[in-house]
């Protein structure tokens, strides 16, 4: 484990709500953080129809999208197929992964075990290895296969944040809503922020 950086998973599924994933990378690279990056297939294909994101590296992109790099953050960004990544195994050390938006087919992999692609994998990894595994599942309504999914992911230790923004500071903008999301998976890695107003605060 590096000594001063935090190193922390990300991935971005298929469904709807790829403005999470940005949003929380974008407020990642603003701290000392090396974030390994796993977007499914699907995961590109929705942020292609929900953000500007064109196909390619999605570093450049969010850079684009006026994200600013604290001087030792880093994306590493790995393919879904790629089952030989760091991420994929018990050894390698970090200090969390967050789903972001999670698909129910993902949830779905997670829950039961199944690893088929790298994300699976990783997660896997971090509910056997007692890991933090942060999964923000959206659909709706929800089938009682995906709620039973999600009792069975948060028996085996992941936390079970459903991206549902609060409303009691008043947002005005996308952002706002998207950032009190963020601002409590932050707070779940017990990484210091100022994204969202706090209760009492
Ligand atoms: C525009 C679009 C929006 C979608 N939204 C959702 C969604 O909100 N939740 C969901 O579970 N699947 C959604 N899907 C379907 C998933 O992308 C699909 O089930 C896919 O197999 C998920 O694969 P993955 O888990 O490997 O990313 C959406 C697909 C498209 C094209």
């Amino acid at each position: 484990m590096e000594l001063n950086r935090k190193q922390i998973v990300v991935a971005i599924t298929g469904a709807s709500g790829s403005i999470y994933g940005v949003r929380l990378i974008k407020s990642l690279m603003t701290l000392p953080v090396k974030v390994y990056l796993v977007v499914s297939p699907s995961g590109r294909q929705v942020m292609m129809h929900e953000t500007g994101y064109a196909e390619g590296p999605l570093d450049p992109f969010l850079r684009e999208k006026g994200a600013i790099f604290h001087e030792s953050a880093m994306i590493d960004e790995l393919s879904p197929d790629d089952f030989s990544a760091p991420i994929a195994s018990g050894s390698f050390q970090h200090d969390g992964m967050v789903v972001a938006p999670c698909s129910m087919n993902t949830l779905a992999a997670i829950a039961n075990g199944i690893t088929d692609n790298g994300i699976h994998r990783a997660a896997d990894v971090c509910l056997k290895e007692r890991r933090p595994l942060i999964l923000l599942p959206r659909e709706t309504p929800l089938s009682l296969i995906h709620l039973k999914n999600m009792v069975r992911a948060a028996e085996a230790g992941a936390v079970i944040m459903p991206p549902s923004p609060g409303f009691y500071h008043r947002p005005q903008t996308i952002d706002d809503l998207v950032d009190t999301v963020v601002a409590r998976i932050l707070d779940h890695l017990g990484l210091a922020h100022d994204l969202s107003p706090r209760w009492g605060g």
